[in-house]
């Protein structure tokens, strides 16, 4: 895989991928995280006079062509302000306009392509919508960790007919990774969480190679305990995933992996604000409420375990953490991972950088990845196809 700095950049015409699919509520960018992570490969093309055009998706729109609610106006702006240079969004993804706006587009300025999918044919790696953006540009550049598990025209396509190299970001998340996963300092703890066990399935039966602990919490820990033989009232458990569940426990153990669950839970008969809430053990769950948060022996035991490991990867947060009466177990698992300064610490999935913002840690941790979904299919082994074309 080439690197952006093996490409000659001085007066050519970069089209850089990047992943700009960011929270924007009333026009605002909310978490700018994947927009500042692409500053480095951003500055270095201005600084070596590159005439940079920016193209992202963000959301997914129809495909039918512009849509308020998905333009990249709002992201253009958050970037202009980081960069501190005019970011100008072009009115179409493709059009003469476009193609005009490119063509006097000077080394050292930027131009944003209005949001790829408002074209169907990104998603669908259409080669004819692939040729027309490669020919705005030179060089292309591929920054868009994020978007790497999606094999679209402007991840996959476009690499048939430009130049292609790998920007700072995407190269740094897929080092970080594999060295994570080949040459880890142990004890290597994995930590997940989120709502549904089946979204991980593949992830912890990798990682059960790999990690000598693996922490669960958040919803997906109910169809754990569900195949234990806990009742576990109103919590969401996922039926068709209970045996699956139980396999991983069985697994866990032949493989020496300490797998550790819940002994106790928050719960309560409601997901709200002023929800009142029940501090019971596992085996106490009454049948009208269920468990939104992982309890204080659980969140202990979880924390003393993190303090003694030396890699530390975390995805999911520990229960309905926006919400104060559930935000402890998330709350003191980041301060866990924050605090052990021993470790290499990566975080990944929404959630979880949210998380780790909302209780200020983001600089305590090692390496915050900007993959959700590529992240995970890393994770599982796979290809990503916007990385396979780059090797
Ligand atoms: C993500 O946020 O995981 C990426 O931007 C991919 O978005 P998608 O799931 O809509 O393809």
């Amino acid at each position: 895989m080439k690197l952006v700095n093996e490409a000659n950049l001085p007066g050519s015409r970069v089209l850089l991928r990047v992943d700009f699919n960011v929270p924007v509520e009333d026009g605002v960018v909310v978490d700018d995280t994947r927009i500042r992570s692409v500053l480095p490969t951003i500055r270095y093309l201005l600084d070596n006079q590159a005439r940079v055009i920016i193209a992202s998706h963000q959301g997914r729109p129809k495909g039918q062509g512009y849509e308020r609610e998905f333009t990249l106006a709002p992201i253009a702006e958050a970037l202009s302000s980081l960069l501190k240079i005019p970011v100008k969004v072009t009115h179409d993804v493709l059009g003469m306009q476009t193609s005009a706006d490119c063509e006097e587009l000077q080394p050292g300025e930027v131009l944003m392509l209005e949001n790829l999918r408002f074209d169907a044919r990104e998603q669908e790696n259409d080669t004819e919508f692939a040729w027309a953006l490669a020919s705005l540009a030179d060089i292309y550049v591929n920054d868009a960790f994020a978007a790497s598990h999606r094999a679209h025209a402007s991840i996959v396509g476009v690499t048939q007919f430009l130049p292609s190299f790998a920007g700072f970001l995407l190269y740094r998340e897929i080092e970080t990774i594999h060295r994570m996963t080949t040459r880890p300092d142990r004890p290597f703890v994995a930590i997940l969480g989120g709502s549904k066990v089946s979204d991980k399935i593949e992830v912890i039966d990798s990682l059960f190679d790999v990690v000598d602990g693996l922490i669960i919490g958040g919803a997906m820990c109910f169809t754990f305990l569900a195949a234990l033989g806990y009742s576990v009232g109103g919590s969401l458990v996922e039926p068709d995933w209970i045996e699956w569940a139980g396999e991983a426990i069985a697994k866990a153990e032949s493989k020496n992996v300490r797998l550790m669950l819940p002994t106790d839970v928050i719960t309560a008969k409601e997901i709200s604000e002023f929800s009142l809430t029940t501090t019971c053990t596992v085996d106490n769950i009454r049948d009208d409420e269920m468990g939104l948060d992982i309890g204080p022996q659980t969140s202990d035991a979880y924390c003393e375990y993190i303090n003694e490991a030396r890699t530390v990867l975390w995805n999911g947060p520990m229960g309905v953490y926006e919400l104060a009466p559930f935000v402890q177990g998330t709350r003191k698992v980041a301060t866990a991972v924050a605090m052990n300064q021993k470790a290499t610490t990566i975080i990944g999935g929404g959630d979880t950088i949210a998380a780790v913002s909302k209780f200020g840690y983001n600089d305590l941790v090692s390496f915050v990845s900007t993959g959700g979904g590529a992240l995970l299919e890393l994770l599982e082994g796979k290809d990503l196809p916007g990385i396979a074309v780059l090797q």
